[in-house]
Order: C-alpha cells, then structure tokens, then sequence
C-alpha cells in the first residue's frame, strides 16, 4: 500500500504531518492523558465458564461487569473528553430554539458545509427520517454496502437495499487500499436500467459491513459525477467519516499535505446531505443527525422528524447531548487523534497476525475482524465457527467481541433456510479513546491460546432460535 504506514508498529514514523517536528522514532501515541477512571472487573476462568453457559453461550446475554474488555462495538461506547463533559453542564434544555442546537448546527455546517441539520437520537433514527421522506415501495436503494439497521430501514419501506461494493471487497486478504469503494459500472448500469426507481444513492463512510474499509476520494467524486447525470441525490452514511478522511490523507496520492478539515469539507461537497450516528465520530454516548443542502428536503424532513423524534431543535436528545456532540465534532478532527485512534486498531490487527491468527486485511478503522473459517478450520459452516470463536475468546480472556457471520444473517425469509454469507468473522470492535496498549495485549494473548488449542474446541448449534434478529437473543449448545 504506497504511502501507507498507518499499520506500522512501535519505533514507527509519525506521518511527518503532525507538526511535532520530530517524525522518526514518535509511535501512534494518545494524545491525551486520563483524567477519570471507571473499574473493570477480573473474572476466573470457572467465572467466565458458568457465566456464558447462563447466558446460552450468546455473548449478548452476559453483563457487561463479567466482561472484562468489551469490543461487541465501538458505538456509543467512547470516552468523551474534559471538554465534552463540561459542554453537558452548560447545554440549554429549551424545547425550542435551544442554543446547543445551534452549536451542534454551526459545527455541522463548519465541518461538513452542509448547513440544514435535523437532530435525532442516533443513526438509525435519521435513516428512518429521511427514508420516510424519500423512500417508496418499489424502490432501490444503492450503497457500498448497507449497514444492517439501514438495509432494515429501507426494507421497511418496501424498498430494495442494492449493495455495489466492488468484488475487492470481499477478499478477506487482498491489500486493495480503498476496498469501501462502489463499483462505478454497476452503479451506472443500475442508473441507467431502473433510476426513475432510484430516490436516492448512498455511500458509508468507511464501509462497516465490510470491515471498516475506507472509501477513496476520487471514488466519491465519480459516484458523485454519476449521480449528477443521473439526477439522483447522493447521500453519505457519515458514522466514521473522521477516519475515513485520515485514510485518505495517508493512502491516496495527492492527500497527504491536505488538512483532515480541509479532506472532510471535500468529501461532503459531493454530497447532497448525510445522515449520521453520533456514537461513532462525534465521539458521544449517544446522538445522531441528519444534514442537507436543500432547504425543501429540510422542510418535508422535518416533518417526519417532529412524528418520529421531537421538535427539530432538539430532535429526542436532551441540549448536553447536541453540546457533547458538536464538540466532539470538531475534536475528531484532530490528526494527532486520528493517528493514534487508526494506529491503534492497526496495531491489534498487526499484534494478532504475527501471533498466527488469522484476520480480514488490511486492518479497517474500527475494528479487526478474524476469519472464524481459517481460524476453525475443522468446523463447519453449519457448526456456526464465528460464534464458537467468539464464545471460546470470552472463556479465555474475559474478551467480548461479536459473530459476523451466520448467525447474524439469519434465515432466508422465502427458502427459510440459513443464509450462509461470504464470511464467518468475529468483530472486535475498539472504542474510541477506551483501551491502552496492555489491554490490547490481553486480547491478543487469549486469541493465541485460543488458537493454540483449537482442535479442541467443537461447534455450536442453536437451542433456541427467535424468528426475528435471531443473533441477539437466541441460546445455543455445544455439538
Ligand atoms: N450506519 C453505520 C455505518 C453504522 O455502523 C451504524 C451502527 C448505523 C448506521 C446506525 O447507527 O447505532 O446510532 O443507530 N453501527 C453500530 C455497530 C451499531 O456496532 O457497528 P446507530
């Protein structure tokens, strides 16, 4: 990957752009130093045995005090900053009009150019905002690829949820730089057939649903440059767009003396709006948005909005929410952050592939997925080997991550029968600003002893199966 040393390790360079005048020995460091602590809780091994077995070997069921380092997501579960924390204290609670509203407005604007913002109380809810507003039976949707809740939303529309990411995006070993990126062809094929169906095209930045890859500028610009012709508006599903930027500054030619700021501005002109969870790169507990650039969507938005989520100024958060937002809008911006935040997971998915384990590459910004069918190989597919994984990390290390795979995708609503998808991963999610380095090295440890006693360790099959979002609630047992 020309110009790429985000997956270097400690003693690697600093990108040289940071200012600090002294690239060459500075490792992906945390720029911050901890203020507030909050216990975790060492459990035995007998503990953590007994405690899975109750929770029907679902980690969904465990608390999250048996849970020593918890990577089920990276949403909603960031540390916020001093500077956050004081924000709550001085949000303003008017139901109309509040000033948090406008500081989370002016941020907005500041950072993406998108000056119409409708606040709602996370992402999915702005998806169900704006979908109601544009979407219709017989629709298609394109994306790169559709994150559950939004394919969820769309389908609820009675519309089709298309995903067009490229075939790179589903080798779970090829170095492609930008594996977010849609495919150009198809999206212009789909246009040119069926877009008087097409109300809209989104673009997730990075791309979640495959491993928190990243989408390259000149990709937005085409799709962009496709939708234009096409008359159809191109929408970004924002939730990690901080770090989708810093991929960009680090990987693609022409970037790498270009601000964060000034690659964000870039990447939302392309767009005619966005919708947005808080919980990831507003770097907040909780929140969400939508933003527009047209002020006639805006009104007939806002509509729905005060039905689904409360007045448009505060849209079902309370003002410290919208305060905590807007300034952890403008903070993750920062490069030194994003150096370390994408070091970070680099540095886990780089640790764990020297211990032998084997995971989805390159690395993507938020998480490192291990490939349960290489990692497993003697099970399989129907002996659900992303759970078993995920179960045996619990058991080893008091690590929480969460199945991809079959178990998630649920059944097939027509055949009724398991959809097996292209993978069968485990997520371990890292959250922002949460875990250091030694934590880091637990995961890693329990991965290596999982691995190292793997032929050991026998399938799953399901106990209880729920008919609907099965992954969460259903029980399994050991085959
Ligand atoms: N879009 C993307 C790309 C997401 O990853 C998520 C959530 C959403 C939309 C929905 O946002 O949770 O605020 O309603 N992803 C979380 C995850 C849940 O664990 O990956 P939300």
């Amino acid at each position: 990957m020309a110009g790429d040393r985000s997956g270097a390790g400690p003693g690697a360079t600093s990108p040289g752009g940071t200012g600090d005048g002294e690239p060459g020995w500075w490792p992906e460091v945390e720029p911050f130093r901890i203020k507030a602590v909050e216990r975790i809780r060492r459990t035995t091994r007998a503990e953590r045995e007994r405690l899975i077995e109750e929770a029907g070997l679902n980690l969904f069921g465990l608390r999250s005090e048996d849970v020593y380092i918890d990577l089920l997501t990276d949403s909603g579960t960031s540390a916020m900053s001093d500077n956050q924390w004081a924000g709550l204290m001085v949000g303003d609670e008017a139901y109309a009009g509040s000033r948090s509203f406008y500081a989370l407005r002016d941020a907005v604007e500041e950072t993406m150019g998108l000056p119409y913002v409708i606040p709602t109380h996370q992402g999915r809810a702005a998806e169900n905002v704006l979908f109601t507003t544009l979407v219709r039976e017989g629709h298609i949707v394109p994306n790169n690829m559709h994150f559950d809740t939004t394919r969820a939303h769309v389908e609820h529309r009675k519309a089709e949820a298309l995903d067009l990411a490229g075939p790179w995006a589903y080798d779970p070993v090829s170095e492609v730089p930008f594996k977010g990126d849609i495919d150009l062809e198809a999206l212009e094929r789909v246009l040119c057939e069926r877009g008087a169906s097409v109300p809209l095209v989104l673009l997730t930045v990075t791309c979640n649903s495959g491993g928190g890859q990243p989408v390259s500028m000149a990709n937005l610009r085409a799709t962009s440059d496709i939708c234009r012709r096409h008359g159809v508006p191109l929408f970004l599903d924002a939730a990690r767009f901080a770090e989708n930027a810093y991929f960009i500054k680090r990987r693609e030619p022409g970037y790498g003396s270009r601000t964060i700021p000034d690659i964000v501005r870039e990447m939302f002109a392309y767009a005619d709006g966005c919708t947005m969870s808080g919980k990831k790169d507003c770097l907040t507990n909780i929140g969400g948005f939508i933003a527009l650039r047209d002020p006639d969507l805006y009104q007939r938005a806002t509509v729905w909005a005060v039905l689904f989520e409360g007045f448009p100024t505060y849209g079902g958060l309370a003002g410290r929410d919208m305060e905590a937002m807007a300034r952890g809008l403008r903070e993750v911006l920062d490069e030194d952050y994003l150096e370390y935040r994408t070091g970070q997971v680099a540095y886990l998915g780089r640790c764990l592939a020297e211990a032998g384990v084997p995971i989805i590459e390159p690395v993507g910004g938020h998480a490192v997925y291990l490939d349960a069918l290489r990692f497993l190989p003697g099970l399989g597919r129907e002996a659900l080997p992303g759970q078993a994984l995920a179960v045996e990390l619990y058991i080893e290390g008091g690590v929480r991550g969460v199945e991809i795979g079959t178990v998630l995708a649920g059944r097939d609503p027509t055949t009724g029968l398991d959809r097996y998808p292209r993978l069968e991963m485990v997520r371990l999610a890292v959250p922002r600003r949460v875990y250091t380095r030694q934590h880091l090295e637990v995961v890693v440890e329990a991965a290596r002893r999982v691995l190292a006693r793997r032929d050991g360790i026998r399938g799953l099959a399901f106990a209880e199966e729920p008919p609907v979002l099965r992954h969460f609630t259903a029980r399994f047992r050991r085959l």
